[in-house]
């Protein structure tokens, strides 16, 4: 059964957190990458369909289904919920 995350860029709220950064200096990546390819990462049956009104936007995200997470860059992003939920 497929899964498509509603909002996987955070929508009207655009996703930001330092773990994303984090990760994605490491990668040489943008942080909204990172959030995608961390979708795609946890389940072959997650499908994102990303929102945007930018070409170059576009490619960035389609490219975000290369970037490979390391087990340990997917433990931080894991840590991210209980970093939003101290806010
Ligand atoms: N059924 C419903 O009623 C309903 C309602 C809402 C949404 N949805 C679904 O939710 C999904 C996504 O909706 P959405 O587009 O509102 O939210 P989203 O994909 O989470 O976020 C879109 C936002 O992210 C920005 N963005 C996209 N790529 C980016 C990038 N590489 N770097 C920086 N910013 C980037 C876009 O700005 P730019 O335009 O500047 O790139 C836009 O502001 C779709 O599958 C949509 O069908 C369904």
């Amino acid at each position: 059964m497929a899964y498509a995350p509603f909002f996987p860029l955070g929508g009207f709220s655009p996703l930001q957190s330092s773990r994303l950064s984090e990760v994605a200096t490491e990668l040489g990546a943008s942080p909204k990458q990172v959030a995608l390819a961390w979708l795609l990462q946890r389940s072959p049956n997650i499908l994102v369909i990303a929102g945007t009104s930018s070409p170059a936007h576009l490619r960035e995200n389609f490219a975000a289904a290369d970037l490979v997470l390391s087990p340990a860059q997917v433990t931080t992003l894991d840590g991210v919920r209980g970093q939003v939920d101290l806010l």
